[in-house]
């Protein structure tokens, strides 16, 4: 009897131990909500880049920018599968400098080594209202949650695609959302408003 119980508490203080450890690919905050800017987003999945892209008002400056955008690869096979995203996702854009001349290159813009900073958001019910939440990092450090009245929220919730999401950008996933039906009611509304189409 005794030897049973000791035997029932190790085997429940062992699944206490490892019910908290988070599963592989999930997000990884401070013990004060902070987010740690994901080391290896390089090895992620790469969605799209875009160049210049902006929604607001030419700023006049003679810049340019890349924004590079990376998913971690379980919610990219999830999304596959689904045509939606799992909780636990984390998408990253990384904001590169962009150049036209330089080594043999005359016309049009690459990318430099210059990173200027990166935005993530992330999916996690039992954290964030809403499910989702954005942080911006422009080094390694923690980045706290960007407050839920801030712009971010409101623009990719009403204009992404899929979940607060531009899927309508990321071209290996447009098609998939498609055929799965998860497009948002505000998106599909744009579209035809917009003369439909892709
Ligand atoms: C006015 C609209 C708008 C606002 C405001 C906005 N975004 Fe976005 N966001 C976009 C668009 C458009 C894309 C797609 C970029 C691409 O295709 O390269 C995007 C993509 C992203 C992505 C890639 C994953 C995804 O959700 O599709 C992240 C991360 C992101 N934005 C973070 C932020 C953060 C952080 C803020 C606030 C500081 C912000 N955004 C504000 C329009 C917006």
């Amino acid at each position: 009897m005794k030897l049973a119980a000791a035997f029932v508490l190790a085997a429940l203080s062992a699944s206490a131990a490892d019910a908290p450890a988070p599963p592989a690919e999930a997000p990884v905050y401070t013990a004060d909500g902070r987010l740690v800017p994901p080391p290896d987003y390089r090895e992620w999945i790469f969605l799209t880049s875009g160049l210049d892209m902006s929604y607001r008002a030419r700023s006049g400056m003679d810049m340019h920018m890349f924004d590079n955008v990376f998913v971690k690869p379980q919610a990219y096979r999830e999304f596959l599968r689904t045509g939606t995203w799992p909780d636990r996702t984390v998408l990253v854009t990384e904001v590169r400098g962009a150049r036209s001349k330089g080594s043999i290159n005359q016309h049009g813009q690459f990318q430099t080594t210059e990173a200027m900073g990166l935005e993530i958001h992330v999916k996690d019910s039992a954290r964030f209202d809403g499910g989702w939440a954005f942080f911006a990092a422009d080094s390694a450090a923690p980045a706290p949650q960007i407050p839920v009245q801030a712009e971010c929220y409101s623009c990719h919730r009403e204009h992404g695609a899929v979940d607060t999401t531009f899927v309508q950008f990321y071209p290996t996933l447009l098609g998939i959302a498609e055929q799965h039906g998860t497009f948002s009611a505000a998106y599909l509304k744009e579209r035809d408003q917009s003369g439909g189409g892709h």
